[in-house]
């Protein structure tokens, strides 16, 4: 099944890829993002959310597929990390994706795939990234709850947990040192880094009909790197 597709983090990195290749794929895109593109929405905020979940339905008809990219980060060693940095990671990337998936409910067509992107993160302890890793824990934890409660209706709601991915975000993390690229690289098995095509691959495989009984998964694309951690 292909339609109509909602990308949150649509204007760049992992989202703006997903947003080409689900294009290129037949599906109908639309984006959301806090700095615009197709619709403009702070994931942060239900009520701007629920308007463009409206909008994107009056428009384009039911919404066959969700993918949940936004996010950000704000690493920091944890006993002075400050208290604005742990609620703006949790705030964007656990409710934001909760806010998101809720807006979209009542617009979603019969047997709709949501793909919420976790991390890495939620799966290996990294230092200096506790608001990170407890946020997309818990996305891990929401896409479980939401797959069990939305499974009788014939939605599948899975997550993708990409590893270090050559973005806009750890490009910055990289050039600002908070990141060693060599050390990085030398941890994950496949011995690369992973790329925007990786993730996007996964995440058009838990939308297509070919995951049609995968439900409550996160599928970490790591090249190894949690199963050797
Ligand atoms: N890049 C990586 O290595 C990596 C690894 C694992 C997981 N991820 C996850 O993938 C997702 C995308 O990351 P990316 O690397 O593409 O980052 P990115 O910074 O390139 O893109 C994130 C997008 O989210 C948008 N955004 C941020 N806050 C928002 C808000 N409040 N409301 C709406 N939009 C908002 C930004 O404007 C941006 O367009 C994130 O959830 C990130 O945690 C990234």
């Amino acid at each position: 099944m292909t339609g109509v597709v909602v990308v949150t983090g649509s204007a760049s990195g992992l989202g703006a890829h997903v947003c080409a290749r689900a294009a290129n794929e037949g599906w109908t895109v639309a984006g959301i993002d806090i700095t615009g593109g197709d619709y403009r929405a702070d994931v942060r905020d239900p009520a701007q959310l629920r308007r463009a979940f409206a909008d994107i339905r009056d428009r384009y008809g039911r919404i066959a597929g969700l993918v949940n990219s936004a996010g950000l980060t704000r690493p920091g060693p944890s006993a002075t990390l400050p208290e604005a940095d742990w609620r703006m990671v949790v705030d964007v990337d656990l409710s934001g994706t909760f806010f998101a998936c809720q807006a979209a409910f009542e617009h979603l067509a019969e047997g709709a795939s949501i793909v919420n992107i976790s991390s890495i993160a939620a799966a290996r302890g990294l230092p200096e990234r506790a608001a990170y890793s407890a946020a997309k824990a818990g996305v891990t934890g929401l896409t479980n709850a939401l797959a069990a409660e939305w499974g009788p209706q014939g939605h599948r709601v899975n997550a993708v947990g990409p590893a270090w991915t050559n973005t806009p975000l750890v490009q910055k993390m990289i050039a600002g040192g908070v990141v060693d690229l060599k050390s990085v690289v030398d941890a994950i098995p496949l011995g690369r880094l992973c790329t925007e095509d990786d993730v996007a691959s996964a995440v058009l495989f838990l939308l297509s009909d070919r995951a049609a009984f995968v439900n409550g998964q996160t599928l970490y694309v790591d090249g190894g790197y949690a199963a050797a951690g």
